[in-house]
């Protein structure tokens, strides 16, 4: 039962609680009726410290098309928090006035502080460089939805998975499905953390890290491109220097499976050549949209209407 409970971590939910939360997804998605008014005088406080389209976006259309109501801010600037107000007090306030709270924060553990505080679920949508476990509930239906299953996969991660942390939640996420091997390519100064590399070695999850992207492409089911995470950056030069070491563009393309799937959790700056876009292995777009169906599917069960 997922009733009344936080989303911090990926891992926060078992393997059958996703499931069901996949199925629902797929209800939702097959049926416009169904659930909808289900959350008809609930309110969902959206408190997004850091920029957000779709994250923000969908969760508002999520709860909107389930009847529910939103109230919130976009920019930190607009909050007590500009005033100097602790995160402990500003999550006291929400919860107060709502009935489950979204957060993204720019500090690494502001949502796990946040859940201590609330006396109203909360759900993390992304905590500076370190989670984005709704992204990853996305990411997986797109998996589940377009193969079939979600095992005996081989994944590539490629561009910042230093900083990104829908790869850092994504990666966590895979290591519990049987049979995935992940195969991690950036440049050696945004490698994937020492602690989710020694947490796949714990579960004795393969997984190789490279530099080169075309070399990598026949071995790819997944490829789940991200773009240079500019906003962690202490030096814009870095940044400048790297942004562009990947741009998937038709050419490296062709090498690729006919069967695979490219995902991003967008927004794209230049790793994705627009050219792409028509191509039926891109399934980035679709994957925003099956990510509005997960978040129906995880507000009406935290809010207990399933
Ligand atoms: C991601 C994020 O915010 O971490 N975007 C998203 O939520 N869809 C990825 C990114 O910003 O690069």
């Amino acid at each position: 039962m997922i009733k009344g409970r936080s989303l911090v971590e990926p891992e926060d939910f078992s393997l059958s609680e996703m499931d069901s939360l996949f199925l629902l997804a797929e209800k939702i998605e097959n049926d416009e009726k169904y659930l909808r008014d289900s959350l008809r005088g609930k309110l969902l406080a959206t408190l997004f410290f850091e920029p957000s389209t779709r994250t923000r976006l969908s969760f508002e259309a999520a709860m909107l098309r389930l009847g529910g109501s939103c109230l919130g801010f976009a920019e930190p600037g607009s909050s007590s928090a500009s005033e100097g107000e602790s995160l402990a007090d500003t999550i006291r306030m929400a919860a107060s006035y709502s009935d489950a709270i979204v957060m993204r924060n720019p500090k690494e553990g502001a949502a796990l502080l946040a859940a201590r505080y609330s006396s109203v679920p909360v759900i993390n949508a992304g905590d500076g460089g370190h989670h984005h476990p709704t992204q990853t509930l996305t990411d997986l239906l797109t998996i589940k939805r377009l193969f079939g299953n979600i095992e005996n996969k081989t994944v590539g991660f490629c561009g910042d998975l230093k900083f990104g942390r829908t790869v850092h939640s994504l990666a966590k996420a895979l290591a519990r499905y049987s049979n995935i091997k992940m195969i991690f390519i950036s440049p050696t100064e945004l490698v994937l953390p020492e602690y989710i590399k020694s947490m796949l070695k714990k579960q004795n999850v393969e997984f190789e890290e490279r530099e080169n992207l075309e070399k990598s492409m026949p071995e790819l089911d997944v490829l789940y491109m991200t773009r240079v995470q500019r906003e962690r950056f202490f030096n814009e030069d870095d940044y400048i220097r790297l942004k562009d070491t990947y741009v998937l563009n038709p050419d490296k393309l062709s090498a690729g499976k006919e069967k695979m799937i490219v995902l991003h959790p967008l927004p794209r700056v230049n790793e994705i050549s627009v050219e792409i876009d028509s191509d039926s292995r891109a399934a980035y777009f679709k994957q925003a949209k099956y990510g509005m169906y997960v978040r129906m599917a995880l507000l009406a069960s935290i809010l207990g209407v399933v």
